[in-house]
């Protein structure tokens, strides 16, 4: 069966924003999060500490993320690579962390600078000190499905992966089709198998990109597997600038409109929400590529 409610882990700040070419005022950015948050999403991703010259558009994490301030029963987690991207955002206070890696070799290397391996010693004492001191730690594994440069991925390989950022103290995972290249079959095939080799659904969120218009079918084949969290992005906004051919997230209002339908509670009001995306997209100078926020835009 379905759930009976569903998290949205709202990811329009960070991912949305990051493939922008146009960088985008740190008083919008803060209005944007303040808007999700009025609209009623509990999980809304601020940015990241990374490299700035890795992600220009998100270099002033450091800026923005004072002016958040406390949202009560909101949280504000932030993309962390490294123990230095860890230092500066407990710098600021942040509560709730997010680590990235990947399925494959050649996005480890491209978004990371890093093998596979490397890059989950990198994350070691990153999420060790984070637990150490209470702070809740997401890791994000890419390249689930597809890779751009090296097709299908096996299921064995996401496999290792999740299990080792699973034994690392990880939280949540977050599995992430990059590319959009995931169908429904190919959800529950890597869902069943996380199943039976230990890694438990409750502890999983998946995180589609809506390449080829595949999103919400993989959402719900998720959603009846049992998955409960899900990632989306305002407006549909986003694309990761190391994943040659990535397109938006799963957009939040289409996703809200579908789980609204199936009765599925997500305490998100779709009009404020929309509102906001179309808010967006004016200071983006162009249209949502939402079909939710189109239709319930005024014509
Ligand atoms: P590197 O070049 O190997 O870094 O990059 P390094 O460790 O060799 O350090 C080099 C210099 O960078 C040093 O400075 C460090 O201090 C500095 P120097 O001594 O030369 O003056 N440095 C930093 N500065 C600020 N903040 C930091 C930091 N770390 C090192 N955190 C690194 C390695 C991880 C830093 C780099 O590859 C990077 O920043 N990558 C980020 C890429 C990224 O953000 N991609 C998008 C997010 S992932 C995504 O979108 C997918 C997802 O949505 C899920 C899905 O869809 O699949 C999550
Ligand atoms: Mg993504």
């Amino acid at each position: 069966g379905l759930p009976a409610r569903v998290t949205i882990h709202e990811v329009g700040p960070r991912d949305g924003l990051q493939n922008e070419k146009t960088t985008v005022p740190t008083g919008v950015k803060a209005e944007f999060v303040h808007r999700l948050a009025a609209a009623g999403l509990t999980t809304v991703e601020a940015t990241s500490f990374v490299h700035p010259s890795w992600v220009p558009q998100l270099a002033d994490a450091e800026e923005l993320y004072p002016l958040l301030g406390d949202l009560p029963g909101v949280r504000l987690p932030v993309l962390v690579p490294n123990e230095k991207g860890l230092e500066r955002a407990t710098a600021l206070g942040a509560r709730s962390i997010a680590v990235f890696g990947s399925a494959t070799e050649t996005f480890a290397r491209r978004n990371l600078n890093r093998t596979v391996d490397e890059s989950l010693a990198m994350f070691e004492p990153v999420i060790g000190r984070a637990k150490a001191d209470g702070i809740r730690v997401r890791g994000y594994l890419s390249m689930c499905f597809g890779d751009p440069w090296e097709g299908p991925v096996p299921l064995a390989r996401v496999v290792r992966v999740a299990r080792r950022l699973h034994e690392l103290g990880c939280d949540e995972l977050s599995l992430g089709d990059t590319i959009g290249t995931a169908t429904p079959g190919h959800v529950r095939a890597l869902l069943d198998r996380l199943d039976e080799e230990g890694v438990p659904v409750s502890v999983l969120a998946v995180h589609f990109h809506d390449t080829y218009g595949q999103a919400l079918a993989n959402t719900l084949a998720a959603l009846e597997r049992g998955i409960t969290t899900v990632d989306a992005s305002a407006g549909g906004l986003g694309g990761c600038p190391y994943a040659r051919s990535a397109t938006g997230n799963l957009a939040t209002e289409d996703l809200v409109w579908m789980l609204q339908g199936l009765g599925i509670e997500t305490g998100v009001d779709l009009g404020l929400l929309a509102a906001t995306s179309s808010w967006m997209a004016e200071k983006l100078g162009r249209p949502s590529p939402s079909r939710t926020v189109r239709a319930l835009s005024p014509k």
